[in-house]
């Protein structure tokens, strides 16, 4: 009989945007994300900005937009923000890590808040309360013998570099952020051992097929600058975590989406394969190789692109491969050449809707097998440990007499975790799962609350109103067995 592994890592993950709040409190600066309105399946995201005559604007928060010229992100009154309060995890951290640890959790990811740490972004000494706060998290959950996995960027760059250079396109931004990562393996070491220096870098590439319809010769350009100097940045930071302290293990994070073939048409197979090179495997062959695939190439010569490089790149890209594989994992994606009209779009996806596949309110696949064929799939190619650092069912939940009856969550939970060991018995070395939102928190597309993915429910609503007090789902109890035995009793 297939088992998890002794020492699996059974936890939960978060991002600091997604659940801290306090976004002014003891020195922290603002983030690009921290001008995000809340918006809802049906409503897209918005950045808000100043223009160069003061005037206030929006622009949509993915790919296609682009600001005014001379324009600035800014939070604006009259708005509403969800990061700026959050789940306010940056007061009730004891009492939430309390939660995870009854849960039995033996991991617990996290992201660090870069302007937290360096409030602008270029300052020549971080700040300290901020550095005090993540030194006290990481205390409290090693307290309770959790291991923390940390991010150290998840989406919430310093707005001063983001007005100032646009963004990661702008290689500057190497640097600062080498300063950032520095700063966060020297002060927390010995406090953490694991590492992800950037989360989902490969969105940049997903996106340029959900937004086929307005994405441009610009945009690929910029896609595929952005990955580069992010993969620079990544084995940058991999080399320095191992010279700093030789216990520090590094991970990718590559958001998992397998694609399938819609028909046997050679030209959707050829098709299915190619979106699997761009999608997953250009960003993770670069981190785990060390250099960029045969097949870059071709990608750069179709979408017409020239990359910005230094010769010290490439050598950086070699010296600095990762020490195991992380992904999310959420559904699967549909390819095909031929013309279709049902199309699903949900996270990073994008494809004709898999008729054997149910979806989600927000259009995500149901798809448990998916995760083993991708976990499968990967581990073949690169032979790294594995953990999936992201995967649940984002829903709606209602408290009734005080209750959350998840049993949805816990049916997924259930068929998702055991492909996990049925992957295992096929022999890929998977170390840990960390399910995502194990506390509900802030939703990263639409930014909602009421699309839940916890095991513990926070009062709280779309409009940032509720007690934020926190309730123990049905799933809560179920996970802590799971954990409890080791995953026997899936
Ligand atoms: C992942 C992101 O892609 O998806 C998370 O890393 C995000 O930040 C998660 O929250 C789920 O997406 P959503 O839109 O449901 O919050």
């Amino acid at each position: 009989m297939s088992k998890f592994p002794k020492n699996f890592f059974w936890g939960g993950a978060t991002s600091a945007i997604q659940i801290e709040g306090a976004y002014k409190e003891d020195g922290k600066g603002l983030s690009g994300s921290d001008c995000k309105t809340a918006g809802s399946f049906a409503k897209r995201r918005e950045l808000t900005y100043i223009d160069q005559n003061g005037k206030p604007g929006t622009i949509p928060s993915n790919l296609g937009g682009t600001l005014p010229k001379g324009a600035k992100l800014a939070a604006l009154d009259g708005y509403f923000y969800p990061s700026h309060e959050a789940i306010d995890f940056y007061h009730t951290y004891k009492e939430d890590i309390a939660l995870f640890a009854e849960m039995g959790f033996k991991m617990f990811r996290m992201s660090i808040s870069w302007p937290r740490i360096y409030p602008r972004g270029d300052e020549n000494a971080p700040n300290q309360k901020g550095i005090d706060f993540y030194k006290n998290v990481f205390n409290e959950l090693h307290k309770y013998g959790i291991e923390p996995l940390v991010t150290i960027f998840h989406g919430d760059l310093p707005l001063y570099l983001e007005n100032t250079y646009g963004g990661w396109t702008d290689r500057r931004l190497i640097d600062y952020y080498m300063k950032f990562a520095e700063t966060c393996l020297r002060e927390f070491k010995g406090l953490v051992k694991y590492w992800l220096p950037f989360n989902e870098m490969n969105d940049y590439l997903l996106m340029l097929d959900m937004f086929g319809n307005i994405s441009t010769k610009k945009t690929h350009q910029k896609s595929f600058q952005i990955i580069h100097n992010l993969l620079v940045a990544n084995a940058r930071t991999v080399a320095l975590a191992h010279e700093i302290d030789p216990e520090n293990k590094v991970g990718s994070m590559i958001c998992g989406i397998p694609n399938y073939p819609a028909t046997c048409d050679p030209a959707d197979i050829l098709e299915t394969r190619y979106r699997w090179e761009k999608g997953i495997y250009y960003t993770g062959d670069a981190q785990v190789f060390g250099e960029y695939p045969v097949f870059a190439k071709r990608l750069w010569n179709e979408y017409e692109v020239s990359l910005e490089t230094q010769p010290e790149d490439f050598e950086d890209l070699q010296k600095g491969k990762v020490d195991f594989y992380t992904f999310s994992y959420y559904m699967s994606n549909l390819v095909t050449t031929h013309e279709v009209k049902d199309i699903v779009q949900g996270n990073f996806a994008n494809g004709a809707r898999n008729p054997y596949l149910n979806y989600s309110q927000w259009g995500w696949s149901y798809d448990p097998k998916g995760l083993r064929y991708y976990l499968e799939a990967i581990y073949d190619r690169y032979h790294l440990p594995m953990i999936i650092t992201e995967n649940g069912l984002g829903a709606r939940d209602t408290l009734t007499d005080g209750k959350i009856h998840d049993d949805y969550r816990i049916e997924y939970l259930k068929d998702h975790l055991h492909e996990c060991k049925v992957a295992i018995e096929h022999g890929v070395d998977l170390i840990g799962y960390t399910m995502w939102g194990c506390i509900d928190l802030v939703s990263a597309s639409t930014g909602e609350m009421s699309k839940r993915y916890g095991f513990i429910y926070v009062d709280r609503d779309d409009e940032g109103k509720g007690t934020n007090q926190r309730i123990r789902k049905d799933s809560f109890y179920w996970y802590k067995e799971v954990i409890e035995s080791n995953g026997e009793m899936l």
